[in-house]
């Protein structure tokens, strides 16, 4: 079964936070919580950055639906200039990765219509963990000196 919430905010640099808190509120059976609050932070970021969702006035959309595994992620934005795509950068640029992080942290993610705008979606995928907790380390540990 899933679980399908969604919430318009508005395109404010405060919104972030909201929306982190909005997607890490209905996730935490999945123990993806924190990496969704990264997904949607650099989303919802991009929709206020780059689209007219960041002008007076505008909005964007969160969309979370969440299953046992895996969680979907969809922020619709009022449209503007550019495409989502991922940058290619040297180490020395400093900026310009969120779509990277993205990237690095969704299992598949991608980019549509929607009315106006545009709607950039990422799905993650979990091992369910302990309602709150991060899922289990799966690397080496790396000891930290006092
Ligand atoms: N919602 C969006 N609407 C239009 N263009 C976007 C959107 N999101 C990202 N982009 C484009 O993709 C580029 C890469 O995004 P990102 O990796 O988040 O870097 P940054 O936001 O720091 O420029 C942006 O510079 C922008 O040109
Ligand atoms: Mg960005």
């Amino acid at each position: 079964m899933t679980t399908i919430a969604e919430q318009r905010f508005p395109g404010v640099p405060e919104s972030a936070a909201a929306a982190r808190r909005f997607v890490a509120g209905r996730v935490t059976e999945t123990g993806l919580a924190h990496v969704a609050a990264l997904v949607v932070d650099e989303l919802a970021c991009n929709a206020i950055r780059h689209s007219r969702s960041g002008w007076p006035g505008g909005t964007f959309t969160v969309c979370v639906e969440v299953a046992e595994a895996w969680l979907r992620i969809d922020v619709a934005d009022q449209g503007g200039a550019g495409t989502p795509r991922v940058r290619q950068l040297s180490l020395d640029t400093d900026g310009g990765r969120g779509l990277s992080i993205v990237d690095a942290l969704a299992a598949e993610w991608g980019v549509g219509s929607h009315r106006r705008g545009l709607l950039v979606w990422a799905r993650c995928d979990g091992t369910p963990a302990p309602c709150g907790q991060p899922p289990a380390p799966t690397g080496a540990q790396v000891a930290v000196a006092p």
